[in-house]
């Protein structure tokens, strides 16, 4: 087993590492040389093909979940489809309404989870087109759907998912962009600015793996906390729930994720004097909106962890700490914004001497109900 973990400590570490070689892996195959344009020759798509849906379930589980709901953002920005996401113990009980114009993207790593898969069969049995996203070629989700994308993150071991989820995403926004240039709802010189920040990408999450010891230290600090608590608007929000799922999962620290606007509707009573909140804060549209919620949270004396692009120097101005991550288009940010978020879990959950790879009463797949 120590050989298979490559030098690292944990399968968890090793897999927040090899995230760069796996976002390139999944990026390169579906990317042309002047990024220009997405070629995905397992879906073959015609522009009258895509227009006939008028309606994109996503459906999912756990993290694979957490990465639907940028998928949604991405393909209602992008393609300019209504998305519907749903949680698929929800999805398979509540008599969707589904027809032949209505395309169910079914997220999977293991491609074996029964929920999602009970999904995915009763959307076809529905009449919907299906299209897996999963890890694992072959898998029963991949064989059951009509058509499939892989992530090529390579095996994952430990139960927390980490480059299954950055994969997930890159695939995703892979696919809001075809379907966009298919229907052309963005123009050339928009599609050739997003797809040339695509190609930088793996090299920009290498970078946020180049400094660990501020993360390290924040962990430390705050694990022994009973509440973390993670906020941000938009898709820092998405960020955020995947943040607090990897602690929950690895530390059994009780953590929260909350869009930002919504504080004031009640989490904000359990803001206290040195509550540890995590601040997202790197989407242009609400960033005001997001400073004038960090005021409110540092009005009640929480201990602030600000995450923000490197150009920002606006942040550090109202929070206890920062993070920056690489400067990137903000539809992408959120593959460099987990990052630290994973390393905060992971520390967090060594200095609690955790057993990190295989947290108690979880499972790598459940593949009952
Ligand atoms: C389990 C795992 C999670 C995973 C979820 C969905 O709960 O512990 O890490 O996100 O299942 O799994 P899937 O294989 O369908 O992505």
């Amino acid at each position: 087993e120590a050989a298979e973990k490559g030098g690292y400590e944990h399968f968890m570490l090793k897999e927040i590492y090899e995230q760069p070689k796996a976002v390139r892996d999944t990026i390169s195959p579906r990317l042309n040389k002047d990024n220009t344009a997405i070629v995905l020759n397992e879906l073959k798509w015609t522009k009258q093909y895509v227009e006939a849906f008028n309606k994109v379930y996503i459906i999912a589980c756990g993290t694979a979940y957490h990465a639907g709901l940028v998928g949604k953002y991405y393909i209602e920005k992008l393609a300019r489809i209504p998305v519907e996401i749903d949680i698929a113990s929800e999805f398979r009980y509540r008599d969707p309404i589904i027809d032949d114009h209505t395309l169910t993207i079914v997220i999977s790593q293991s491609g074996e989870t029964s929920d999602t898969l009970a999904a995915l069969k009763e959307s076809k049995r529905l009449g919907a087109k299906t299209l897996a996203v999963t890890n694992v070629v072959g898998s029963s989700i991949a064989r059951e759907a009509d058509q499939v994308m892989y992530t090529w993150a390579g095996p994952e071991i430990a139960v927390a998912s980490t480059k299954a989820y950055t994969t997930q995403l890159v695939t995703m926004f892979i696919l809001a962009m075809y379907m966009s240039s298919l229907k052309g709802t963005i123009s050339p010189e928009r599609t050739h600015e997003l797809l040339t920040e695509l190609r930088h990408l793996p090299d920009q999450v290498g970078r946020t793996l180049e400094d660990v010891e501020p993360i390290k230290a924040f962990a430390k600090n705050y694990a022994y906390n009973n509440d973390v608590f993670y906020i941000g608007r938009s898709l820092d929000y998405y960020v955020a729930l995947e943040g607090a799922l990897k602690l929950k999962e690895i530390s059994y620290i009780h953590a929260e994720a909350y869009a930002a606007g919504e504080l004031k509707h009640g989490t904000l009573a359990l803001i206290e004097s040195g509550v540890p909140v995590i601040a997202l804060a790197t989407q242009k549209s609400v960033y005001e909106k997001t400073l004038s919620n960090i005021k409110e949270v540092k009005a009640r004396d929480a201990v602030i962890i600000g995450i923000a692009a490197a150009d920002d120097n606006e942040l550090e101005k109202y929070v206890d700490h920062v993070i920056k991550v690489p400067t990137t288009d903000e539809l992408l940010i959120p593959l460099l914004t987990v990052v630290p978020l994973q390393l905060l879990a992971y520390y967090a959950a060594i200095t609690r001497g955790c057993d990190v790879d295989k947290p108690r009463n979880l499972a790598k797949s459940v593949t009952v109900e």
